[in-house]
């Protein structure tokens, strides 16, 4: 790689050993990359996950000295007063306040939210940035026309820290064209056929860019949809960018979106995929535990949507209801009285957190019920079988206890 001097002198430890350390990791992944330089960034997304890796990696820098930059967003962590209802250790809860440390030093913004392209951090149209999170990429790329790499918790620090990012990948035009066809003919009723789609059509992509050629297309939750769909997309597989014609910014035409190339395959989404699809992947029925909603982070209008279907109802007595979303999400929803009737009928909003956290192992061995099959693939990792349902269907069996 190309290096200015100033970048030169970062590596050479002259600005002390946190940029350096973060030098190293962006020189190297440039050159891994074939990089010719470096480019300036705008905006930084970090996942801070509170695994031990990450919190080492930022404790590392900020014991060199190293500050942001670019002060970056972060994702969920998890809200203390979890720990009011449910039993982590005295070495989980120490590893909370140490990341959560680490960070504040290192000058991020702490929102702990995973959706923050929507509210808290938003790219426009060309901006470089660097964001990790494998939800938060692809809509980055994809909808806002923004330019990131699929960036690890590690590489999105460096970044912040520095200012800039290796220049390779999805920041260059030549990597940003579609490359796989896909023709929809699915109903897509809502957010979660959306994510049922992202995930059949991510067991056959991989990391291409997939162009989705949708025949009936349904603008209402547009933004959750394509949120879902981003999500599971790189649950199943590992795609940074999608195009869908006539909609995301660089595919206003289908020529547009492949750049005048031919796919290298074509792939159709019908009902029957989509019906298939959730069959294969959820549990079938029994008695529940949990229902876990918010993976992603929910927004408003997804807690109107719970608020409307849980109005003068009460959960089941064996059931804890769980909806995962933003402090300042939180906020607005008790002010617009959505709050309210939500814990009316015994089901809870929770802010800061993820379903990745060690705080929900007290379900552990149980069956939940989810509309994300996210949030299934994570848990079923930590010992906990989950059903997928659309949200109507989650509620509903959060009433009865079961499904
Ligand atoms: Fe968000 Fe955690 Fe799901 S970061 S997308 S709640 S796995």
């Amino acid at each position: 790689m190309r290096l200015t001097i100033e970048e030169q002198e970062m590596l050479d430890g002259k600005q002390g050993p946190g940029v350096q350390k973060a030098m190293e990791l962006l020189v190297a992944l440039g050159e891994t990359f074939g990089a010719e330089r470096m480019i300036e960034i705008t905006r930084a997304h970090v996942a801070l996950s509170g695994q031990e890796g990450d919190t080492y990696f930022c404790e590392l820098l900020v014991r060199g000295g190293a500050k942001c930059k670019i002060a970056p967003s972060t994702n969920p962590s998890w809200d203390l007063n979890l720990t009011k209802y449910y039993a982590v250790t005295d070495k989980e809860l120490e590893l909370n306040r140490k990341t959560i440390d680490a960070y504040k030093k290192i000058g991020a913004i702490l929102n702990f939210s995973c959706i923050p392209e929507l509210k808290d951090n938003v790219p426009t149209f060309g901006e470089h940035v660097a964001f990790s999170e494998s939800s938060a990429t692809p809509y980055v790329n994809s909808v806002l026309g923004a330019r990131t790499n699929r960036e690890s918790s590690p590489s999105a620090l460096a970044a912040a820290v520095i200012g800039k990012t290796p220049e390779y990948g999805f920041h260059l035009d030549e990597n940003r064209k579609g490359t796989v066809l896909v023709n929809v003919e699915a109903n897509l009723k809502d957010e979660f056929d959306w994510g049922i789609m992202g995930f059949y059509v991510g067991k056959y992509v991989g990391s291409e860019i997939p162009v989705f050629n949708i025949k009936n297309l349904n603008k209402y939750h547009l933004p959750e949809k394509m949120l879902y769909m981003g999500a599971e997309l790189n649950t199943s597989g590992a795609v940074a960018m999608y195009h869908i014609v006539g909609v995301t910014p660089e595919a206003t035409t289908l020529e547009k979106a492949f750049r005048n190339n031919k796919p290298k395959f074509e792939i159709n989404v019908t009902d029957k995929h989509i019906k298939q699809t959730q069959e294969e992947i959820s549990e079938k029925s029994g008695k529940i535990n949990l229902v876990m909603l918010g993976c992603p982070h929910y927004t408003l209008d997804q807690i109107k949507d719970v608020a409307k279907l849980l109005e003068g109802k009460k959960v089941h007595q064996d059931v804890a209801f769980w909806i995962l979303t933003s402090f300042a999400t939180i906020e607005l929803a008790k002010r617009s009285g959505y709050l309210e009737t939500i814990e009316r009928a015994g089901a809870h909003l929770v802010p800061d957190t993820c379903i990745d956290e060690p705080c929900w192992k007290s379900f552990e061995g149980g069956l939940g019920i989810t509309d994300s099959p996210k949030c299934a693939y994570y848990r079923e990792r930590r010992g906990q079988s989950f059903i997928i349902r659309r949200l109507e269907d989650c509620v509903e069996a959060a009433i009865k206890g079961e499904i």
